[in-house]
């Protein structure tokens, strides 16, 4: 299974912790050579340095998604310090969960700067080098939320739809160029963001017990599970694979009710 990534050089958001770095870990697990930002820069340096001691080839820089200014510099790093990036996984995203009557401006402007511009803003410093190095892979880490709404969580789900649509739009519209761009749609996984959801809860205990228990399986994913499907999707394992989405959610989102 060694080296299904050879020859990747892919720019990898949010990847300090949960499903951004075990996307990390697994690619280089698999011989890519990867480029990590998250805004979280103390955390970050502590994971690349991980990385590199086991041999990665591994570069990293304190960015945040929402600022395009900053994007552009940090593609012009990676270039500098692992080779033209030639594939990208919008992975960094935030919960932004309320009752929609209840939200307010900046909560709307956070979620969907974050969770849809932030994810354009990565697109786009990348998408010259792709297309001028004759083709490259976009990931975009989307969710079950982009398309069944959970009540109450507005307006997370309305961003993840919206990248849902940029992942289809951007697929079209660089085929011809040979760019593939497809989206994964986890369902829940075990992540500080999920944890920090059962904790908004009065009983986090009974919380987790509810989640676990809509799933078909009776557990939900490890960032692993999710990392191992972003392997064969930025592989070349899936070349005609494009503008879709693939679903890992255990099965949570094709059942009526949970039995
Ligand atoms: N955990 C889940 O159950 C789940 C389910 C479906 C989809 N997702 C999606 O997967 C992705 C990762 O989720 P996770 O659970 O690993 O989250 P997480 O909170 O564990 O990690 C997210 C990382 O992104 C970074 N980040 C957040 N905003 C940023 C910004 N503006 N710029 C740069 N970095 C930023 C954070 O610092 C953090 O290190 C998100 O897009 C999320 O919506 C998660």
């Amino acid at each position: 299974m060694v080296g299904r990534l050879t020859g990747k050089r892919v720019f990898i958001t949010g990847a300090a912790q949960g499903i951004g770095l075990a996307i990390a870990e697994a690619f280089v697990g698999e011989a890519a050579a990867v480029f990590l930002i998250d805004r979280d820069g103390a955390l970050l340096s502590v994971v690349a340095d991980k990385l590199c001691a086991k041999g990665a080839v591994v570069g990293h820089m304190q960015a945040d998604i929402t600022d395009a200014k900053v994007i552009d510099a940090a593609v012009l790093r990676a270039k500098s310090e692992i080779g033209p990036i030639n594939a990208l996984v919008n992975n960094a995203g935030v919960n932004v969960f309320a009752e929609p009557l209840a939200t307010s401006d900046a909560e709307w402007d956070r979620c969907f700067d974050i969770n849809l511009k932030g994810a354009w803003n990565c697109s786009k410093a990348v998408l010259p080098g792709l297309i001028a190095q004759g083709g490259g892979v976009i990931l975009n880490i989307a969710s079950t939320h982009a398309f069944t709404i959970i009540p109450h969580t507005f307006p997370y789900p309305l961003a993840k739809h919206a990248l849902l649509g940029m992942t289809k739009s951007l697929g079209l519209e660089y085929a011809p160029d040979n760019v593939r761009v497809n989206a994964l749609a986890p369902g829940y996984v075990a992540t500080q963001k999920v944890i920090d959801y059962w904790n908004s809860f009065p009983d986090p205990e009974a919380a987790k017990a509810e989640t676990m228990k809509l799933h078909p399986g009776g557990r939900i994913a490890t960032p692993q599970e999710i990392a191992m499907a972003a392997v064969f999707m930025i592989s070349d394992e899936c070349p005609f694979m494009n503008a879709t989405c693939l679903t890992v959610d255990g099965g949570l989102s094709v059942q009526q009710h949970p039995a």
